[in-house]
Protein backbone atom coordinates (compact mmCIF):
# COMPACT_ATOMS: atom_id res chain seq x y z
CA UNK A 1 0.00 0.00 0.00
CA UNK A 2 0.99 3.58 -0.59
CA UNK A 3 1.02 5.74 2.62
CA UNK A 4 0.87 9.42 2.81
CA UNK A 5 1.88 11.60 5.56
CA UNK A 6 4.15 13.98 7.50
CA UNK A 7 7.74 12.28 8.55
CA UNK A 8 8.69 13.98 11.71
CA UNK A 9 11.93 13.13 13.77
CA UNK A 10 10.77 10.71 16.69
CA UNK A 11 13.55 9.32 18.97
CA UNK A 12 11.19 6.17 20.15
CA UNK A 13 11.21 4.59 16.31
CA UNK A 14 14.35 2.18 15.40
CA UNK A 15 14.77 4.28 12.48
CA UNK A 16 14.44 7.70 14.50
CA UNK A 17 11.63 8.90 12.21
CA UNK A 18 7.99 7.89 12.44
CA UNK A 19 5.18 8.80 9.45
CA UNK A 20 1.68 10.59 10.86
CA UNK A 21 -0.57 8.82 8.45
CA UNK A 22 -2.97 11.03 6.58
CA UNK A 23 -3.68 8.11 3.69
CA UNK A 24 -3.58 4.62 3.20
CA UNK A 25 -4.47 3.23 -0.53
CA UNK A 26 -4.31 -0.23 -0.72
CA UNK A 27 -2.74 -1.15 -4.21
CA UNK A 28 -2.34 -4.76 -4.20
CA UNK A 29 -5.34 -7.09 -2.56
CA UNK A 30 -4.02 -10.31 -0.78
CA UNK A 31 -7.01 -12.96 0.04
CA UNK A 32 -5.75 -15.99 2.59
CA UNK A 33 -2.20 -14.86 2.87
CA UNK A 34 -0.90 -18.38 3.31
CA UNK A 35 1.82 -17.59 6.26
CA UNK A 36 -0.07 -16.72 9.59
CA UNK A 37 1.77 -16.30 12.60
CA UNK A 38 1.05 -19.67 13.83
CA UNK A 39 3.54 -22.28 13.93
CA UNK A 40 4.27 -23.67 10.50
CA UNK A 41 5.98 -26.77 9.54
CA UNK A 42 9.53 -26.47 7.58
CA UNK A 43 8.06 -27.90 4.91
CA UNK A 44 5.08 -25.67 4.41
CA UNK A 45 7.57 -22.95 5.18
CA UNK A 46 9.79 -23.96 2.48
CA UNK A 47 7.41 -24.70 0.06
CA UNK A 48 6.26 -20.65 0.31
CA UNK A 49 9.55 -19.71 0.60
CA UNK A 50 9.00 -17.01 -2.21
CA UNK A 51 6.64 -15.95 0.76
CA UNK A 52 8.58 -16.70 3.65
CA UNK A 53 11.07 -13.98 2.56
CA UNK A 54 8.79 -11.10 3.69
CA UNK A 55 8.52 -12.05 7.31
CA UNK A 56 10.85 -10.27 9.07
CA UNK A 57 12.81 -12.81 10.39
CA UNK A 58 13.76 -13.95 6.81
CA UNK A 59 13.80 -10.21 6.17
CA UNK A 60 16.64 -9.48 8.89
CA UNK A 61 18.85 -12.49 8.06
CA UNK A 62 18.81 -11.68 4.31
CA UNK A 63 19.79 -7.84 5.68
CA UNK A 64 23.04 -9.64 7.38
CA UNK A 65 23.91 -11.99 4.26
CA UNK A 66 23.89 -8.52 2.05
CA UNK A 67 26.09 -6.54 4.45
CA UNK A 68 28.41 -9.57 5.03
CA UNK A 69 28.96 -9.69 0.67
CA UNK A 70 29.21 -6.06 0.92
CA UNK A 71 32.10 -6.39 3.93
CA UNK A 72 33.51 -8.82 1.74
CA UNK A 73 33.96 -6.50 -1.43
CA UNK A 74 35.56 -3.59 0.75
CA UNK A 75 37.95 -5.72 2.95
CA UNK A 76 39.60 -7.42 -0.05
CA UNK A 77 39.86 -3.80 -2.06
CA UNK A 78 41.15 -2.48 0.98
CA UNK A 79 43.72 -5.44 0.80
CA UNK A 80 44.58 -5.14 -2.62
CA UNK A 81 42.91 -8.16 -4.02
CA UNK A 82 41.69 -8.22 -7.64
CA UNK A 83 38.16 -9.98 -8.06
CA UNK A 84 38.82 -12.45 -10.70
CA UNK A 85 35.61 -14.84 -11.90
CA UNK A 86 35.50 -18.12 -11.97
CA UNK A 87 33.71 -20.04 -14.47
CA UNK A 88 30.89 -22.20 -13.51
CA UNK A 89 30.75 -24.71 -15.94
CA UNK A 90 34.12 -27.08 -15.75
CA UNK A 91 35.95 -29.92 -16.14
CA UNK A 92 37.79 -30.00 -13.38
CA UNK A 93 36.82 -31.66 -10.27
CA UNK A 94 39.22 -30.17 -7.13
CA UNK A 95 37.17 -31.23 -4.27
CA UNK A 96 36.89 -34.81 -4.93
CA UNK A 97 34.65 -36.55 -7.81
CA UNK A 98 31.61 -38.14 -5.38
CA UNK A 99 30.27 -34.76 -4.84
CA UNK A 100 29.68 -33.51 -8.83
CA UNK A 101 27.19 -32.24 -10.98
CA UNK A 102 27.66 -33.60 -14.66
CA UNK A 103 26.35 -32.42 -16.82
CA UNK A 104 26.61 -32.21 -20.99
CA UNK A 105 28.63 -29.68 -22.95
CA UNK A 106 27.98 -29.77 -26.39
CA UNK A 107 29.98 -33.51 -27.26
CA UNK A 108 31.96 -33.72 -23.90
CA UNK A 109 31.40 -33.98 -20.07
CA UNK A 110 31.03 -31.08 -17.79
CA UNK A 111 30.49 -30.39 -14.02
CA UNK A 112 29.48 -27.23 -12.39
CA UNK A 113 31.54 -26.08 -9.61
CA UNK A 114 32.80 -27.45 -6.75
CA UNK A 115 34.92 -24.95 -6.02
CA UNK A 116 36.76 -21.23 -8.23
CA UNK A 117 40.46 -21.80 -6.29
CA UNK A 118 42.19 -23.97 -9.34
CA UNK A 119 40.85 -20.65 -11.56
CA UNK A 120 42.09 -18.40 -8.39
CA UNK A 121 45.65 -19.80 -8.69
CA UNK A 122 45.57 -18.91 -11.99
CA UNK A 123 44.57 -15.83 -11.62
CA UNK A 124 47.20 -15.72 -8.46
CA UNK A 125 50.35 -15.73 -10.89
CA UNK A 126 48.96 -13.01 -12.50
CA UNK A 127 47.40 -10.19 -10.55
CA UNK A 128 49.75 -11.56 -7.18
CA UNK A 129 46.24 -11.27 -4.71
CA UNK A 130 43.22 -12.28 -6.19
CA UNK A 131 39.16 -13.47 -4.96
CA UNK A 132 36.84 -15.79 -6.92
CA UNK A 133 33.23 -15.10 -5.23
CA UNK A 134 30.31 -17.55 -6.80
CA UNK A 135 27.89 -20.42 -6.81
CA UNK A 136 29.40 -23.78 -6.23
CA UNK A 137 27.23 -27.07 -6.41
CA UNK A 138 28.68 -30.44 -4.24
CA UNK A 139 26.06 -33.04 -4.82
CA UNK A 140 26.23 -34.27 -1.10
CA UNK A 141 23.88 -37.07 -0.14
CA UNK A 142 24.11 -35.31 3.69
CA UNK A 143 20.89 -34.02 5.00
CA UNK A 144 22.17 -31.81 7.94
CA UNK A 145 21.93 -28.42 9.12
CA UNK A 146 25.27 -27.19 7.54
CA UNK A 147 25.30 -28.76 4.11
CA UNK A 148 23.55 -27.04 0.75
CA UNK A 149 23.79 -28.35 -2.47
CA UNK A 150 24.25 -25.29 -3.76
CA UNK A 151 26.15 -22.23 -1.84
CA UNK A 152 28.49 -19.41 -2.56
CA UNK A 153 31.78 -19.60 -1.60
CA UNK A 154 34.39 -16.77 -1.23
CA UNK A 155 37.58 -17.60 -2.28
CA UNK A 156 41.09 -15.88 -1.84
CA UNK A 157 44.11 -16.83 -3.48
CA UNK A 158 47.54 -15.31 -2.67
CA UNK A 159 51.06 -15.39 -4.29
CA UNK A 160 54.27 -15.25 -2.14
CA UNK A 161 52.93 -16.41 0.44
CA UNK A 162 52.85 -19.33 3.28
CA UNK A 163 50.09 -20.53 5.86
CA UNK A 164 50.75 -17.83 8.66
CA UNK A 165 49.89 -15.01 6.56
CA UNK A 166 46.93 -16.54 5.15
CA UNK A 167 45.61 -17.23 8.47
CA UNK A 168 45.84 -14.22 9.60
CA UNK A 169 44.35 -12.62 6.62
CA UNK A 170 41.68 -15.34 7.37
CA UNK A 171 40.77 -13.93 10.71
CA UNK A 172 41.46 -10.43 10.14
CA UNK A 173 38.34 -10.66 7.26
CA UNK A 174 36.26 -13.04 9.57
CA UNK A 175 36.45 -10.55 12.14
CA UNK A 176 35.66 -6.88 9.76
CA UNK A 177 32.41 -9.25 8.70
CA UNK A 178 31.52 -9.57 12.35
CA UNK A 179 32.25 -6.26 13.14
CA UNK A 180 30.30 -4.59 10.62
CA UNK A 181 27.48 -6.88 10.86
CA UNK A 182 27.63 -5.07 14.48
CA UNK A 183 28.10 -1.47 13.02
CA UNK A 184 25.47 -1.99 10.23
CA UNK A 185 22.78 -4.50 11.37
CA UNK A 186 22.13 -3.33 14.92
CA UNK A 187 17.97 -3.40 14.07
CA UNK A 188 18.33 -6.93 12.31
CA UNK A 189 20.39 -8.03 14.95
CA UNK A 190 17.81 -7.46 18.04
CA UNK A 191 14.52 -8.98 15.31
CA UNK A 192 17.17 -11.98 15.32
CA UNK A 193 17.60 -11.45 19.13
CA UNK A 194 21.27 -12.62 18.10
CA UNK A 195 23.54 -11.57 21.92
CA UNK A 196 25.78 -8.58 20.06
CA UNK A 197 27.85 -9.17 23.21
CA UNK A 198 28.88 -12.77 22.30
CA UNK A 199 29.51 -11.57 18.63
CA UNK A 200 32.10 -8.60 19.87
CA UNK A 201 34.23 -11.46 21.42
CA UNK A 202 34.90 -12.98 17.52
CA UNK A 203 35.97 -9.51 16.55
CA UNK A 204 39.42 -9.85 18.85
CA UNK A 205 41.93 -11.02 17.45
CA UNK A 206 43.89 -12.87 17.18
CA UNK A 207 42.06 -16.47 16.80
CA UNK A 208 43.63 -19.66 18.45
CA UNK A 209 45.55 -22.13 16.34
CA UNK A 210 45.76 -25.92 17.60
CA UNK A 211 47.93 -28.20 15.34
CA UNK A 212 45.14 -31.50 14.07
CA UNK A 213 48.07 -33.68 15.90
CA UNK A 214 46.81 -31.73 19.05
CA UNK A 215 43.22 -31.94 18.06
CA UNK A 216 43.11 -35.22 18.41
CA UNK A 217 44.57 -35.56 22.08
CA UNK A 218 41.84 -32.89 23.29
CA UNK A 219 39.37 -34.84 21.72
CA UNK A 220 40.61 -38.41 23.53
CA UNK A 221 41.21 -36.27 26.54
CA UNK A 222 37.59 -35.24 27.34
CA UNK A 223 36.99 -38.60 27.45
CA UNK A 224 33.36 -37.86 25.23
CA UNK A 225 35.22 -39.28 21.71
CA UNK A 226 36.48 -42.94 23.02
CA UNK A 227 36.13 -43.87 19.09
CA UNK A 228 38.63 -41.30 17.56
CA UNK A 229 41.62 -41.88 16.60
CA UNK A 230 44.70 -40.58 14.39
CA UNK A 231 43.95 -40.20 10.94
CA UNK A 232 39.77 -39.22 11.44
CA UNK A 233 38.35 -36.56 9.85
CA UNK A 234 36.16 -34.44 12.02
CA UNK A 235 32.58 -34.99 12.22
CA UNK A 236 29.95 -32.13 13.89
CA UNK A 237 30.30 -33.25 17.31
CA UNK A 238 34.33 -32.93 17.13
CA UNK A 239 34.09 -29.64 15.83
CA UNK A 240 31.69 -28.57 18.33
CA UNK A 241 33.55 -29.82 20.53
CA UNK A 242 36.81 -28.09 19.49
CA UNK A 243 35.40 -24.78 18.78
CA UNK A 244 34.07 -24.63 22.36
CA UNK A 245 36.94 -25.35 24.20
CA UNK A 246 38.30 -22.03 22.44
CA UNK A 247 35.23 -19.91 22.39
CA UNK A 248 36.34 -18.26 19.43
CA UNK A 249 37.23 -19.19 16.04
CA UNK A 250 39.32 -21.93 15.99
CA UNK A 251 42.14 -22.86 13.44
CA UNK A 252 43.09 -26.39 13.34
CA UNK A 253 45.94 -26.77 11.15
CA UNK A 254 47.86 -29.52 9.26
CA UNK A 255 45.68 -32.19 8.95
CA UNK A 256 46.63 -35.72 7.65
CA UNK A 257 47.26 -36.12 3.93
CA UNK A 258 45.16 -38.88 3.15
CA UNK A 259 41.54 -37.08 4.21
CA UNK A 260 42.77 -33.64 1.97
CA UNK A 261 42.20 -32.79 -1.57
CA UNK A 262 44.95 -33.17 -4.03
CA UNK A 263 46.46 -29.63 -4.49
CA UNK A 264 47.94 -29.02 -1.06
CA UNK A 265 51.37 -28.96 0.39
CA UNK A 266 52.73 -31.40 1.99
CA UNK A 267 54.49 -30.95 5.38
CA UNK A 268 58.56 -30.28 4.76
CA UNK A 269 58.69 -32.67 8.06
CA UNK A 270 55.98 -34.68 8.16
CA UNK A 271 54.90 -36.38 5.47
CA UNK A 272 51.74 -37.72 6.67
CA UNK A 273 50.36 -34.23 6.79
CA UNK A 274 49.32 -31.41 4.36
CA UNK A 275 49.89 -27.19 5.24
CA UNK A 276 46.50 -26.40 5.70
CA UNK A 277 43.95 -25.13 8.33
CA UNK A 278 39.91 -24.94 8.64
CA UNK A 279 38.74 -22.45 10.48
CA UNK A 280 35.84 -23.91 13.39
CA UNK A 281 33.46 -21.46 14.19
CA UNK A 282 31.73 -21.41 18.05
CA UNK A 283 28.22 -22.27 19.04
CA UNK A 284 28.41 -25.86 17.21
CA UNK A 285 28.86 -24.13 13.76
CA UNK A 286 31.44 -25.91 12.15
CA UNK A 287 34.10 -25.40 9.89
CA UNK A 288 33.29 -22.05 8.24
CA UNK A 289 36.92 -21.88 6.05
CA UNK A 290 38.97 -24.57 4.72
CA UNK A 291 42.59 -23.37 3.24
CA UNK A 292 45.80 -24.46 2.58
CA UNK A 293 49.25 -23.65 0.93
CA UNK A 294 49.48 -25.63 -2.71
CA UNK A 295 52.06 -27.62 -4.13
CA UNK A 296 54.33 -26.01 -6.72
CA UNK A 297 55.99 -28.42 -8.06
CA UNK A 298 54.69 -29.69 -11.10
CA UNK A 299 55.94 -33.50 -10.99
CA UNK A 300 54.81 -34.21 -7.71
CA UNK A 301 51.37 -32.45 -8.40
CA UNK A 302 51.07 -34.94 -11.72
CA UNK A 303 51.62 -37.98 -9.03
CA UNK A 304 48.94 -36.55 -6.83
CA UNK A 305 46.66 -35.78 -9.73
CA UNK A 306 47.02 -39.61 -10.85
CA UNK A 307 46.15 -40.64 -7.44
CA UNK A 308 43.02 -39.20 -7.18
CA UNK A 309 41.91 -40.74 -10.00
CA UNK A 310 41.32 -37.72 -12.20
CA UNK A 311 42.09 -37.58 -15.68
CA UNK A 312 45.51 -35.44 -16.44
CA UNK A 313 44.30 -33.93 -19.33
CA UNK A 314 41.98 -32.19 -17.74
CA UNK A 315 44.16 -30.61 -15.36
CA UNK A 316 47.41 -29.85 -17.93
CA UNK A 317 46.62 -26.41 -18.10
CA UNK A 318 46.50 -26.41 -13.96
CA UNK A 319 49.99 -28.06 -14.04
CA UNK A 320 51.47 -25.29 -16.68
CA UNK A 321 50.92 -23.09 -13.86
CA UNK A 322 53.95 -25.25 -11.96
CA UNK A 323 55.71 -25.59 -15.30
CA UNK A 324 55.28 -22.22 -16.28
CA UNK A 325 57.37 -19.93 -13.23
CA UNK A 326 55.40 -20.87 -9.99
CA UNK A 327 55.79 -19.59 -6.46
CA UNK A 328 54.78 -20.25 -2.90
CA UNK A 329 50.99 -19.57 -2.86
CA UNK A 330 48.09 -20.08 -0.50
CA UNK A 331 44.40 -19.92 -0.59
CA UNK A 332 40.85 -20.21 1.25
CA UNK A 333 37.27 -21.08 0.69
CA UNK A 334 34.53 -19.51 3.06
CA UNK A 335 31.44 -20.64 2.74
CA UNK A 336 29.18 -17.88 2.65
CA UNK A 337 25.85 -19.53 4.36
CA UNK A 338 28.06 -21.36 6.92
CA UNK A 339 29.24 -18.01 7.96
CA UNK A 340 25.88 -16.10 8.15
CA UNK A 341 23.95 -19.06 9.73
CA UNK A 342 26.71 -18.20 12.24
CA UNK A 343 26.70 -14.66 12.66
CA UNK A 344 22.87 -14.63 12.87
CA UNK A 345 22.64 -17.59 14.87
CA UNK A 346 20.56 -19.37 13.23
CA UNK A 347 20.10 -22.73 13.99
CA UNK A 348 19.53 -24.37 10.06
CA UNK A 349 21.52 -23.13 7.10
CA UNK A 350 18.26 -23.39 4.49
CA UNK A 351 17.55 -19.51 5.87
CA UNK A 352 20.89 -18.53 4.95
CA UNK A 353 20.42 -17.92 1.49
CA UNK A 354 16.84 -16.62 -0.25
CA UNK A 355 16.10 -19.82 -2.30
CA UNK A 356 17.97 -22.93 -0.68
CA UNK A 357 18.96 -25.98 -2.95
CA UNK A 358 18.62 -29.00 -0.47
CA UNK A 359 18.36 -32.83 -0.82
CA UNK A 360 15.40 -33.17 -2.50
CA UNK A 361 14.13 -29.70 -2.89
CA UNK A 362 14.63 -27.56 -5.84
CA UNK A 363 11.28 -25.64 -5.65
CA UNK A 364 10.30 -22.85 -5.37
O1 LIG B 1 36.63 -27.06 2.61
P1 LIG B 1 36.12 -26.85 1.22
O2 LIG B 1 35.62 -28.01 0.47
O3 LIG B 1 37.33 -26.14 0.45
C1 LIG B 1 37.36 -25.78 -0.85
O4 LIG B 1 36.44 -25.85 -1.62
C2 LIG B 1 38.66 -25.15 -1.26
N1 LIG B 1 38.78 -25.24 -2.71
C3 LIG B 1 38.71 -23.74 -0.76
C4 LIG B 1 39.99 -23.03 -1.14
O5 LIG B 1 41.03 -23.33 -0.57
N2 LIG B 1 39.93 -22.11 -2.07
O6 LIG B 1 34.98 -25.74 1.25
C5 LIG B 1 35.25 -24.46 1.76
C6 LIG B 1 34.10 -23.98 2.60
C7 LIG B 1 33.83 -24.82 3.84
O7 LIG B 1 34.68 -24.46 4.90
C8 LIG B 1 32.38 -24.48 4.12
O8 LIG B 1 32.29 -23.23 4.78
C9 LIG B 1 31.80 -24.33 2.74
O9 LIG B 1 32.87 -24.06 1.87
N3 LIG B 1 31.10 -25.54 2.31
C10 LIG B 1 29.75 -25.66 2.29
N4 LIG B 1 28.78 -24.82 2.66
C11 LIG B 1 27.52 -25.23 2.52
N5 LIG B 1 27.16 -26.44 2.05
C12 LIG B 1 28.11 -27.32 1.66
N6 LIG B 1 27.74 -28.50 1.15
C13 LIG B 1 29.48 -26.95 1.78
N7 LIG B 1 30.66 -27.55 1.49
C14 LIG B 1 31.62 -26.68 1.82
MG1 LIG C 1 36.67 -28.44 4.09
Amino acid sequence: MYVTGEIHEDTRSHFGYEIAIEDIEVVGESEEYPITPKEHGTDFLMDHRHLWLRSSKQFAIMKVRNEMIRATYEFFAQEGFTKLDAPILTGSAPEGTSELFHTEYFDRDAYLSQSGQLYAEAGAMAYGKVFTFGPTFRAEKSKTRRHLIEFWMIEPEMAFMHQEESLEIQEKYVAFLVQNVLDHCDYELDILGRDKETLRKYTQLPFPRVSYDEAIELLQASGEFPDTKWGDDFGSPEETYLANHFEKPVFVVNYPKAIKPFYMKPHPTREDLVICADMLAPEGYGEIIGGSERETDSVKLEAEIKKAGLDLKDYEWYLDLRRYGSVPHSGFGLGLERAVTWITGESHIREAIPFPRLLNRIYP
